[in-house]
């Protein structure tokens, strides 16, 4: 079985999330790394691409000379990773997409709601995958979760708090740090900071484990850094529809907490209890029982997390490995889908353009509900309203 050739957009030497994704492609095995457009200066990107031992015609130094040499290559790329600030994702996803080429795309998949539901369409039209990296549902005892839910375990879910509250721009030095910069500028980042940067993950992990979608949220973001344009801090209630109510808070001047990406959810007949720091033990309590630690690696767990496991119990197991758990399940899709099969069920778990277009669509809203005094909005993104 030949190795896909796969190709990184952005995460540049000193990016935050460039090397995870070198680490997760690479785990397995499944992908070459053959191509890289790796920053926005062209010959630092270069020289980085050539140091991490791409061929120097493979080492672009823009993605638009990347898509033009690559899509003429019969060795050319078979995925994508589009790695760069939020506001880049949709023109380079669309080009690649609409050049047949899959995606996976950081999060948010776009800025706004339009260009989310263009890229709906257009991988529903060319076929194409377009995933979107919310890479924290790779993580094994993520993946039990849902599996328990979907089976049955905690019943009705009543109940569903999540929390992505983080210290690392308390102080509010935005302009002197060019990694926080574009983050709280609304050309770069759009219309959200914090929920748009990380209460999102908590958002689509809270959708993921229960199996519902937001229907309608109020919020109340704020800007505690007063000259940021763009909230710090958020305190947003849902419903989704199943029935749920939900409560997640997301920060990014909670001086203290380190990644703080956690989630509760609680069922008529039990209830869990994940944090991202702690990855390897999942708290889960049945009514009338006692509290049980659930160990990532052990015996009897779902198949879904028993695939998605990787190390030996008691081994502690991280983000990269979680982010090889997306890689590995796109390589089945495109595997399953040069076949002509169904992909394993136990990996078909990576988030689809679909899920990228609803979280954009919930960043909408929380703005619009932010700026109505923290009135309740709708959170859906209009193609899938039904009424
Ligand atoms: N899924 C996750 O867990 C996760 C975590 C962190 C960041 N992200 C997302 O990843 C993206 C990048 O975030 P980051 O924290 O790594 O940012 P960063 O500022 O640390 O790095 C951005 C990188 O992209 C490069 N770049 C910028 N414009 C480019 C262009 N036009 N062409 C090629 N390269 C370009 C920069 O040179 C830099 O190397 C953002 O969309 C962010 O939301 C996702």
């Amino acid at each position: 079985m030949r190795r896909l050739n796969w190709g990184l957009i952005g995460g540049g030497e000193g990016s935050q999330i460039g090397p995870a994704h070198r680490l997760g492609a690479a785990v397995d095995g499944l992908y070459a790394f053959v191509a890289g457009a790796l920053d926005h200066r062209p010959e630092v990107g270069r020289a980085f691409g050539r140091r991490l031992g791409l061929a120097p015609d493979r080492a672009y130094g823009d993605w638009r000379e990347m898509l033009a040499a690559e899509r003429d290559r019969p060795d050319r790329v078979d995925l994508v990773t589009v790695a760069t600030p939020n506001a880049t994702h949709y023109p380079i996803a669309r080009a690649f997409l609409e050049a047949g080429f899959d995606v996976l795309c950081e999060k948010p998949m776009t800025t706004t709601v339009e260009e989310a539901e263009d890229l709906v369409r257009l991988a529903r039209a060319t076929g194409r995958i377009c995933a979107v990296n919310y890479g924290y549902t790779g993580y094994a005892l993520v993946r039990h979760m849902r599996a328990m839910v979907a089976r049955g375990d905690l019943g009705r879910i009543r109940l569903v708090v999540a929390e992505f509250a983080h210290g690392h721009h308390a102080a509010g030095d935005d302009d002197r740090n060019p990694r926080v910069r574009w983050r709280y500028d609304p050309a770069e980042a759009g219309v959200s900071a914090v929920f748009a940067d990380a209460g999102i993950h908590a958002l689509h992990l809270a959708v993921f484990v229960t199996g519902q979608e937001v229907t309608r949220l109020a919020a109340d973001p704020v800007s505690c850094v007063p000259s940021r344009r763009l909230e710090d801090d958020a305190m947003i209630n849902f419903r989704m529809d199943g029935g749920a109510v939900g409560r997640l808070w997301t920060s990014a001047v909670a001086i203290g907490r380190m990644h703080g990406l956690t989630l509760q959810v609680f069922g008529e007949r039990g209830g869990l209890r994940w944090a991202q720091e702690q990855p390897n033990q999942l708290y889960w309590m049945p009514l009338g029982g006692r509290l049980e630690v659930i160990e990532r690696g052990e015996p009897g767990l779902s198949p879904e997390a028993e695939r998605a496991s990787r190390v030996t119990v008691g081994h502690a197991e991280g983000m990269p490995l979680a982010f090889a758990n997306i890689y590995r399940d796109i390589a089945e899709a495109i595997r399953a889908r040069a076949e002509g099969r169904a992909p394993d069920p136990s990996v078909d778990l990576y988030p689809r353009a679909e899920d990228g277009l609803r979280s954009v669509a919930a960043v909408h809203a929380m703005a619009a509900s932010g700026r109505g005094g923290g009135c309740w909005v709708d959170a859906r993104p209009p193609m899938f309203r039904t009424g």
